[in-house]
């Protein structure tokens, strides 16, 4: 008798699954804790809320969600063209930038091509290549960086996608917006470039794609509304690039696939500047505020550019799950291939100040 796993597309037997940071919940259960007394600092949320105006511009609509929501995203994709001063037609509205990024590999990939990534880059880069039976091109990071010189050697007449991430998850690392310009326009023309910005926000000089769209240059940026504006509950990211690739990618989403809340939340977000430059400034602080007590602590870490930061421990496994115990949930970098480091997510104030407290707790009793 056949079993499901003789069904199935044998590529999905071999296809990995992604591990997020773990819930509170689950870890209150699992060591007996209370909810209220956990933090969470394992999945780069914005630990300062959700912004004001899109919680705002959510409720407005809940009371309309009988209704579908506008599958062309027609208000966010205007909002955001008057944003980036862009045509609407150069924007692809996804539930999160997880399913934007999935959307260009079904558009893109076939058995055979390559996909080329840095070692130590967002995991899911790996997970949308092998889906539609790409291979991925891991290229080594040193001191945990994107090698932009080594990732253009690793191009081949089979490579169909790149991505580069600025700063780039877990390392928090991020390559100058001149090197990025320059590792653009030296790609070849049958490879296009997927600028992961998930985390663009919080630099004072990222990179500006839009001149390299405009020359027509293949090249996509990534965007998110689930870091700094807060809303990675609601599930809203996109795509901007050249018209014409953009109209191909929106064949292939579904009808509805950003919600009636999450759309009208993100046409809210984009006008509240206070709290992007609020959240932007405090969590500088929070950075420097870690990286002095890691030092103090004599930890090494890698100085990070979006809202979250890897320390260098040994034994980082039990550290993770001593911290865990304690009510701080971090995230390990097994996954990495960085065994012997954590990932943390910068917090309030009062949030970094515990995990430091709690480290020193678990570190100082080995
Ligand atoms: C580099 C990077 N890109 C993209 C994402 C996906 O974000 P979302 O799907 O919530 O937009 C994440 C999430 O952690 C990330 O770290």
């Amino acid at each position: 008798m056949g079993t499901y796993a003789d069904l199935v597309n044998p590529s999905v037997l071999t296809q990995p699954t992604y591990q997020p940071g773990k819930p509170i919940e689950t870890v209150a259960r699992e060591f007996g804790l209370d909810p209220t007394a956990i933090i969470k600092l394992a999945s780069n949320e914005n630990l300062h809320g959700p912004s004001p105006l899109a919680l705002a511009a959510a409720m407005r609509v809940l009371q309309e969600v009988n209704y579908y929501p506008d599958g062309a995203t027609t208000l966010l994709r205007d909002k955001l063209a008057e944003f980036w001063n862009l045509a609407p037609e150069q924007f692809l509205v996804g539930n999160g930038s997880s399913e934007v990024m999935v959307l260009l590999g079904q558009a893109l990939l076939r058995p055979g091509d390559e996909v080329v990534y840095g070692s130590e880059a967002f995991i899911f880069y790996k997970l949308v290549t092998l889906l539609f039976g790409a291979r991925p091109v891991s290229v080594p990071m040193p001191a945990h960086t994107h090698d932009l010189d080594a990732m253009l050697e690793a191009i081949t007449e089979r490579t169909k996608l790149v991505f580069l991430a600025c700063p780039n998850n877990p390392t928090g690392t991020t390559n100058s917006p001149q090197a990025i310009l320059d590792f653009a326009n030296r790609l070849p023309e049958h490879v296009v470039l997927c600028l992961d910005e998930a985390y663009a926000e919080y630099l004072d000089d990222a990179v500006d794609i839009r001149p390299l769209i405009a020359s027509g240059k293949k090249i996509v940026g990534a965007r998110t509304f689930s870091k700094i504006y807060g809303l990675a509950g609601l599930r809203v990211g996109y795509l901007y690039g050249a018209a014409e690739f953009i109209a191909l990618l929106q064949r292939v989403r579904q009808p509805f696939n950003v919600n009636l809340v999450a759309q009208s939340a993100a046409v809210g977000a984009l006008d509240d500047t206070e709290f992007v430059s609020r959240v932007r400034a405090e969590n500088l602080a929070g950075l420097s505020q870690l990286e002095q007590a890691l030092t103090a602590l004599k930890v090494a870490f890698v100085p990070g550019h979006g809202n979250f930061m890897v320390f260098h421990i040994t034994n980082a496994e039990e550290v993770f799950d001593a911290l865990q115990r304690q009510g701080v949930i971090v995230r390990p970098l097994a996954p990495y291939g960085m065994p012997d480091s954590l990932r943390v997510t910068v917090g309030t104030s009062a949030q970094n100040e515990r995990f430091l407290e709690t480290l020193w707790n678990v570190i100082g009793k080995k």
